[in-house]
């Protein structure tokens, strides 16, 4: 604490300030949740995710917190995904008898303790030493849905043993080179992986001010995410993911704008992992979905760090689900930071609802522990939903369970 107020101080009187007007705003910008001013002596000590998110905003250097933050352009989209859900209220339901309440979710026939899923992150050792296998035994211990991105910090088959074999799941970046796509299919595949989550909501670049202005303002060399071998070899430049280990990355980029639907037949034809398709939030692109063979859809805006829509992914769920037509299982994340979140996208008709930001809040401030944590703090809130509104098991939850205070209905 005291660090950070004399780092304060020094950026107070530094020429940074004036060669950047609007980086204090964004470094000293505060954690949003309620829980901003606790102090958390362990991980039990947290009544809701937003005591982890003040803890993070602590330990975490400047330029981690700002990747981790940030959205995109004015961050519209990043502020509406949490507000969106306010928008639905729950209906009660008395003398229902709620002794028994199963979250259990299946999915791909493998069953998961509730619907509640870990979306990929990228560089997650950069929120914690252990970073991807911390979070993936907490998946493993609380027996969650965890989703292994391609910027994974750590390597897939470490990362899937600690899963426990076949539980975790596969984040495709498709890059622009079909023999690199392909390598990392099979690569995750031959880990055990049972599904691919197939990102194609950053066909071409983004505006990530909050990221940029935080790292101009960090100087510190950091070889324990970025590996002191990098480019540069100075422990700041981005370097090579595990996942490219071996690879030609010569004139490779993550990703690329030249796809279009035939993407998901190219493969399907060279894995055998189910294909979900992630950052969807459009009717007709669910349709186009379910023609193109696709096996699921996550309804996604990257956490508000795509496309600047200042579209809440709770709005956008309602079509996607009619879309999908309930021919194949629609997901959904984005600003999910309670388990009345998650209890109202299981009544818009999601299957499994994703966190991002929070569990890295629970990494960042205690590791394994954090992560097991937010994912015990959710499900609690979601059973405590389930309870009051009289729905025993998820299929009980409908469109019924709720209120759009906007249509009164
Ligand atoms: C720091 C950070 C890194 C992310 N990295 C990836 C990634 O590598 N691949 C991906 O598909 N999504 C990535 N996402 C998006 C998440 O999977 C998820 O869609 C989003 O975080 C959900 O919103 P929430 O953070 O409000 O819960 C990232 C999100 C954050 C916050």
């Amino acid at each position: 604490m005291s660090d950070r107020r004399e780092f304060l101080k020094f950026l107070a009187g530094s020429p940074l300030l004036l060669a950047y007007p609007g980086f204090l705003e964004a470094f000293t910008q505060a954690p949003t949740g309620q829980g901003a001013a606790a102090t958390l002596a362990s991980a039990a000590d947290a009544l809701d995710v937003y005591d982890f998110e003040a803890m993070a905003h602590r330990v975490l250097p400047p330029a981690h917190w700002g990747y981790m933050a940030t959205g995109v352009d004015g961050e519209e989209t990043l502020r509406a995904n949490p507000r969106g859900f306010d928008r639905y209220q729950l209906r009660v339901r008395r003398f229902v008898d709620v002794s028994r309440i199963d979250m259990g979710m299946e999915l791909f026939g493998q069953r998961f303790t509730s619907p509640v899923m870990l979306c990929p992150v990228g560089s997650q050792r950069a929120f914690h030493p252990e970073g991807e296998l911390a979070v993936a035994r907490a998946a493993q211990a609380r027996g969650q849905l965890q989703i292994l991105s391609t910027q994974s910090s750590t390597a897939i088959e470490d990362v899937a043993k600690a899963r426990g074999g076949s539980g975790l799941w596969y984040q495709l970046y498709t890059t622009n080179s079909w023999d690199v796509t392909a390598k990392l299919l099979k690569r995750a595949e031959a880990a055990g992986c049972p599904v691919v989550a197939v990102t194609v909501d950053l066909p071409a670049g983004r505006n990530t001010e909050t990221d940029q202005r935080m790292a101009r303002i960090d100087t510190r060399a950091c070889a324990s995410c970025h590996g002191a071998a990098g480019p540069g070899g100075d422990g700041r430049a981005a370097g090579i993911k595990p996942m490219f280990t071996g690879i030609d990355m010569k004139g490779v980029t993550l990703t690329s704008a030249t796809l279009t639907w035939d993407f998901v037949k190219r493969v399907r034809d060279v894995t055998k992992m189910k294909v979900v398709i992630k950052g969807l939030e459009s009717a007709d692109d669910a349709t186009l979905a379910v023609s193109s063979g696709a096996d699921g859809i996550i309804v996604s805006n990257h956490g508000g760090r795509a496309t600047e829509t200042g579209r809440p992914t709770i709005d956008a769920l309602p079509e996607v689900v009619q879309g999908a037509g309930g021919r194949i299982p629609v997901l959904l994340d984005g600003g999910v930071r309670r388990g009345t979140d998650v209890f109202k996208a299981l009544a818009l008709g999601a299957t499994a609802v994703g966190i991002g930001r929070p569990y890295i809040w629970g990494l960042s401030s205690f590791g394994q522990a954090g992560v097991e944590r937010v994912l015990q703090i959710l499900n609690t809130e979601l059973r405590l939903a389930m309870v009051g509104c009289g729905t025993v098991a998820l299929k009980d939850i409908t469109a019924r369970s709720l209120i759009d205070s906007r249509l009164r209905m």
